[in-house]
């Protein structure tokens, strides 16, 4: 797959943004179960006195994973967040998550409120494909349709032709593809990489990656599945070639959590952000799951196999965004109503596929 390597992602950037000390998520694990009791109490008579649902992700922690389940509110991945708000009937939508989560809520609903937690939990994916360059990079590929990833500004999705997410991907590309397009993907080279060996696509891939899933280490996987051979291997696409071919099932968070369930193995090595073992628990009792290697023996890694940004949103910050209405996701009008076409695109194509 051609990758376009002039636009190197730049650490330094991404290490600039990544969250200092300890997160909100580590610091409120020390909280008395009392006082995370209060602000649970708090939290739900707030989104009922606002009209508010929470939509959260499987990275965030089990206590606000659990508070959109007992308020009617939904955990889930990107494609499903994005439809439950377009869907749910609340004027506004708390979004546990990272910003580009909150930003696909504004684009589909630009009259509802959107309320995050921490308006500076980003990814490193978004921060990797900075707008400016991103046109400038389509400029240059006119001939090409531009898919893009969830994981990216609402100004990326707005000179895009179609957005995806992890979930959808493979279909929208094999769908193209069948149509005789040439592809231009961003920002995940590894997802792209995954995409285009499953379609035989042409592809030309932005050079990005998620913090997170970058860090799996392939070598130490084998040597991990050979002490454990009966162990199933569940991988998030965002992760390296190495590591998805060593993969029993790919998916994107909630395909990976039905494979949990479905599949015959009582035991996984799981290649995603640990805080999904929250559901898996759930989704299959009795079954053990254990986080795929990360750096050997020598953990030097930036995330750890925890995403820093998902880790910023806390019950804290939630009770404050819906007590003052600050943290509020904007998006520029104009910028929306472009991105839109290539979300709803998705959406469209999503119900498609249902039919
Ligand atoms: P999902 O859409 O699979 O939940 O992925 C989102 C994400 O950011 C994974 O790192
Ligand atoms: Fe972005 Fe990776 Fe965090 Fe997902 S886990 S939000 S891709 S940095």
């Amino acid at each position: 797959m051609p990758l376009d390597t002039s636009r190197v992602l730049d650490s330094e950037l991404i290490r600039k943004y990544l969250p200092r000390g300890r997160t909100i998520e580590e610091l409120e694990q020390e909280l008395e179960p009392v006082i995370k009791q209060e602000l649970k109490g708090r939290i739900k008579a707030l989104l009922k006195e606002k009209d508010a649902v929470l939509v959260a992700h499987y990275y965030v922690s089990a206590d606000l994973q659990e508070l959109a389940a007992e308020t009617g509110g939904f955990t889930s991945d990107s494609l499903d967040m994005a439809r439950f708000g377009h869907e749910h009937p609340a004027s506004t939508l708390a979004v546990a998550g990272v910003r580009f989560m909150g930003e696909t809520a504004k684009i589909l609903n630009p009259e509802k409120k959107v309320l995050m937690p921490d308006l500076e939990a980003t990814c490193s994916l978004d921060l990797g494909c900075p707008a400016e360059d991103f046109a400038a990079f389509c400029d240059e590929h006119p001939d090409r349709t531009v898919v893009v990833y969830a994981n990216t500004s609402a100004e990326v999705k707005a000179r895009s032709d179609w957005m995806v997410t992890s979930s959808i991907a493979e279909k929208v590309v094999a769908h193209l593809h069948e149509k005789g397009k040439k592809i231009l993907w961003a920002p995940d080279k590894y997802l792209g990489d995954y995409v285009q060996r499953k379609t035989g696509a042409d592809l030309l891939s932005w050079d990005g990656a998620c913090v997170v899933h970058e860090e799996f280490k392939a070598q130490a996987l084998k040597d991990m599945r050979i002490e454990d051979p009966e162990a199933g291997v569940l991988v998030h696409p965002e992760s390296p070639r190495g590591i998805i071919e060593q993969a029993d099932f790919v998916g994107s968070t909630t395909q990976l959590i039905q494979a949990a369930r479905d599949l015959p193995h009582k035991k996984f090595i799981v290649a995603t952000d640990r805080g999904i073992f929250h559901r898996m628990r759930q989704a299959a009792p009795g079954k053990i799951f254990i986080p795929a290697p990360i750096a050997g023996e020598t953990v030097d890694c930036i995330a750890c196999a925890h995403c820093p940004w998902m880790a910023m949103n806390g019950l804290q910050n939630l009770t404050r965004a819906l007590e003052t209405g600050e943290n509020e996701i904007h998006v520029d009008p104009q910028v929306g109503r472009r991105a839109r076409i290539a979300v709803e695109r998705m959406l469209e194509f999503s119900r498609s596929l249902r039919k």
